[in-house]
């Protein structure tokens, strides 16, 4: 029998897209995949550091991990993505049960690492690659099940060279790098033909994609192309009926993208545009290059292309050097700009970052820090029902991702990437399938629709076996 696999996801879509390809890789290679740690041969742990709490995460799975390893003889584990990348060899010295550890560059090698610890060799590549290789990848494979059917990532860019303040992104992912666009294009058509309808393009700091190229005027020999143009050659895809985008950087909004969000037809009514803070002091310390009057003039610019478009944020309380009225700012920023949700963080000091080496007395008090944090929150949930009270009434088209956790519905996502739930949906709909709903009620985290009918997008029509029923409103 095959070897099984099994991997644990932390962290961003990055870690989530990485570990599908390392899945395609393994399948390739001839393992099978598991559905748990327990029928698990092979156990890979793709880690996140951004902040300390899922750093240490790491550190108590592999102390529990000792055990898995010792009941079966063969098994192996390995560890990958950003806390390998950082730390190497340093976690394969500490925990003597663990057999390889592999960077972010090198997803690659994991099939050869798993075949090496299998001859019971001990190993850690965590180099850090600055070539076009590590884009070339195998088709994905057959048996690679998704979680969200008609739903697929294609990376376009990785890494980052912001180096802001407070993040360790560009140590664990390295320089950035945009792959050509005809590798892009390949992979998006490939992926459409085979029944996906949902396109959610990557890279840290996505918006960035070809700049250095742009730049350097050599967008033709490496292949690339601005933004916004790349957006529309993957708009054109016959088939394709939602793009997006994540995550961008604020800076990199110019006018073409903007125009872009009011002319492309599948470009979706959602930018997730992480301020960070609303105060300029802030905003400086943190090296983020805009000031809170030109996130609030982008964001404007945004909505009069397109109107109904959404904005999700990311926010962090208590960087060093942040004051009462500091965080005032963010608050009136959150305010004005009308954000509709906000992953909203306390600040976490990592290693080697310029933040982490502030001064002791403009650290923010942990208890200071939390209060903020609530603070911030309380007003963001009170914006979300806000908006989601304002789509009472109104029709929309959404997703389906499969059930909800609110018993007998099932769930799916809007053009504006709000889940909907809906009850009265018939018990033959599958995820991948686009459903035509009325929104009738509305909740702090979610929108509740009434079914108005039911149109198999999410599949390609000859690969339906079965027949959609099309539900008149109740
Ligand atoms: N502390 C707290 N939050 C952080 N983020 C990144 N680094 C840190 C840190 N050191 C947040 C930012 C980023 C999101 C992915 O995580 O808001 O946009
Ligand atoms: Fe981190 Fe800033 Fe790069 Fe985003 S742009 S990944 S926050 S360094």
């Amino acid at each position: 029998m095959a070897r099984r696999f099994h991997i644990r996801t932390y962290g961003c879509q990055m870690n989530v897209h990485d570990s599908q390809k390392l899945t395609s890789l393994l399948l390739h290679a001839g393992l099978e995949e598991g559905p748990d740690d327990e029928t698990a041969d092979v156990l890979v742990i793709n880690t996140c550091s951004i902040r300390e709490k899922a750093e240490n995460r790491l550190y108590s799975d592999l102390g529990e991990l000792r055990a898995w390893k010792q009941a079966r003889p063969g098994r192996v584990i390995g560890v990958g993505g950003c806390v390998a990348q950082q730390e190497g060899d340093t976690v394969l010295r500490r925990f003597g049960h663990l057999d390889f550890v592999f960077g972010t560059h090198n997803l690659r090698l994991v099939p050869a690492l798993v075949a090496a610890a299998e001859g019971g060799e001990r190993s850690a590549r965590t180099e850090e690659s600055r070539s076009l290789e590590r884009f070339d990848l195998p088709r994905r494979h057959p048996d690679a099940g998704s979680d969200t059917p008609g739903r697929a990532f294609v990376t376009v860019m990785e890494g980052c060279d912001m180096f802001c303040s407070f993040c360790i992104v560009p140590t664990t992912r390295g320089r950035e790098i945009s792959r050509p666009a005809a590798g892009i294009l390949e992979e998006a058509r490939a992926l459409v033909e085979a029944g996906v309808t949902e396109l959610t393009l990557l890279g840290q700091t996505v918006n960035a994609y070809g700049r250095h190229d742009v730049r350097r005027g050599r967008t033709a020999a490496a292949g690339t192309l601005p933004f916004a143009e790349l957006l529309r050659e993957l708009d054109r895809i016959p088939g394709l009926r939602r793009l997006r985008y994540t995550s961008p950087h604020p800076i990199f909004f110019d006018d073409e993208l903007v125009r872009a969000h009011g002319e492309l037809e599948h470009l979706c009514p959602h930018v997730h545009l992480p301020a960070q803070s609303g105060s300029d002091r802030v905003l400086e310390r943190m090296r983020r290059r805009y000031t809170a009057a030109q996130l609030i003039e982008r964001a404007a610019a945004l909505r009069r292309a397109r109107p109904d478009l959404v904005l999700t944020t990311d926010l962090i309380v208590g960087h060093p050097g942040e004051s009462d009225a500091d965080f005032e700012a963010t608050l009136r920023l959150v305010r004005e700009v009308g954000f509709v949700d906000a992953y909203s963080f306390k600040y976490s000091p990592r290693p080697g970052t310029a933040a982490a080496e502030a001064a002791p007395d403009e650290r923010v008090e942990p208890a200071l820090a939390q209060e903020r944090l609530e603070r911030l929150q309380a007003l963001q949930r009170d914006q979300t029902l806000a908006y989601h009270r304002s789509r009472v009434g109104q029709k929309t088209t959404l997703h389906l991702e499969g059930e909800s956790r609110r018993p007998g519905q099932v769930r799916g996502r809007d053009p504006q990437h709000r889940v909907v739930n809906v009850a009265d949906a018939p018990g033959r709909l599958q995820a991948g399938e686009y459903l035509e709903v009325e929104i009738v009620e509305a909740t702090p985290h979610s929108l509740i629709g009434a079914l108005i009918g039911a149109t198999p997008g999410g599949v390609r029509p000859d690969r339906l076996d079965r027949t959609l029923q099309i539900l008149p409103a109740s």
